[in-house]
């Protein structure tokens, strides 16, 4: 689809449509990454934790096509051989997210590749601009994964209002379409980043029954809580919580964090012992934005849609107006 909205992401990265591939831990491997880039957006591996193999296997797998990386800021913060690793991949850019991700940004731009921070509060904001960030992310808390509390609607101008014009800044959480690009573009924000409408494309690296699931929940299902974290014995540090579809396990813990945490140990158990595709006891991670996602489609789909889709809206934007002829 040719291009038909043009910002300062598409033409500082050289793209055809301002939409990011959120890195879904393990969900965003290497064939999603590389089939967003092909349709015009930018591919995003998701590397989470951090595993040696899986990264350089998503990395074969995209092939030629430019892709960048994405890893979880505390944990790649222990890993220094890793971020080397990856950087020798030059991937089109590495992002970072859940901590204060300076030094690895610093890192980035010593091997000349282009960095991406995704911020929760405004005061990371500041942090990730003092930085030097090619690319801040402002995420709501209406999004899938892990985040904080903060909603997108007053973050993303107040990120706006802080950078000034010439930072490139992306919206993320609780966008799924046309919709969420054009209102995004309004508040302030360069593009989207999307994750929960990619979980749910042909090409997203998970079951089939995790997509039906997807498909066949909604937003009201979903809840941030720190529930799954103890459930997979993850360690994150404490303002930290996750958005999850809630399920028979999780529920009847989700008011008791205090006996939640005394029953850690016997939550694991549970957990590691159900299989793989039983999500009522393990987590499907997906945000608020289940309400717009109503079947799996093609990845290119997905930013064509939504690049048409809010083509469509801005172009009827001055319906809104009165007295056009008139000058004011
Ligand atoms: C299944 C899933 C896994 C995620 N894993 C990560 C991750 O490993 N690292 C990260 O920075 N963000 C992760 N996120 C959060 C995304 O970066 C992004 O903020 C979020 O998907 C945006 O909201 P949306 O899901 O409503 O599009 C994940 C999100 C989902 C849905």
């Amino acid at each position: 689809m040719k291009q038909l909205i043009e910002t300062p992401f598409t033409q500082r990265f050289g793209i055809r449509h301002p939409v990011m591939l959120a890195p879904m831990d393990k969900i965003s491997d290497g064939r999603l990454a590389s089939e967003v880039t092909r349709s015009g957006g930018f591919g995003m591996i998701g590397a989470g934790y951090g595993d040696p193999d899986w990264i350089e296997a998503a990395f074969d797998a995209a092939g030629d096509l430019p892709v960048g990386i994405g890893l979880i800021t505390w944990c790649l913060l222990e890993k220094p051989k890793l971020l080397r690793r990856v950087l020798d991949r030059k991937p089109a850019a590495l992002f970072v997210s859940f901590g204060d991700a300076e030094p690895i940004i610093e890192a980035a731009k010593e091997h000349g590749i282009p960095t991406i921070w995704q911020i929760q509060r405004l005061e990371q904001a500041e942090q990730a601009l003092e930085a030097g960030t090619d690319i801040i992310v402002a995420q709501g808390q209406d999004g899938g994964g892990h985040g904080m509390d903060r909603g997108l609607s007053a973050l993303l101008p107040a990120v706006r209002d802080l950078t000034g014009p010439d930072q490139i800044v992306l919206a993320a959480g609780g966008l799924a379409d046309g919709r969420g690009l054009a209102a995004s573009l309004m508040l302030g924000a360069d593009g989207v980043m999307m994750g929960t409408r990619f979980w749910a494309s042909h090409e997203a690296n998970g079951s089939d029954i995790a997509k039906a699931r997807l498909v066949n929940s909604g937003g009201d299902d979903t809840r941030r809580s720190s529930f799954f974290d103890i459930a997979r014995g993850l360690d994150w540090p404490g303002n930290y919580s996750g958005r999850v579809i809630q399920n028979e396990f999780s529920k009847p813990w989700l008011n008791e964090p205090e006996a939640m945490k005394a029953a850690a140990d016997d939550i694991r158990q549970t957990y590691e012992a159900a299989d793989s595709d039983d999500f009522s006891v393990r987590a499907l991670i997906a945000g608020e934005s289940l309400d717009l996602v109503h079947d799996i489609q093609p990845a290119a789909a997905i930013v064509e849609s939504t690049v048409r889709d809010a083509a469509r809206l801005l172009s009827n934007a001055p319906s809104y107006l009165l007295n056009q002829d008139q000058p004011t």
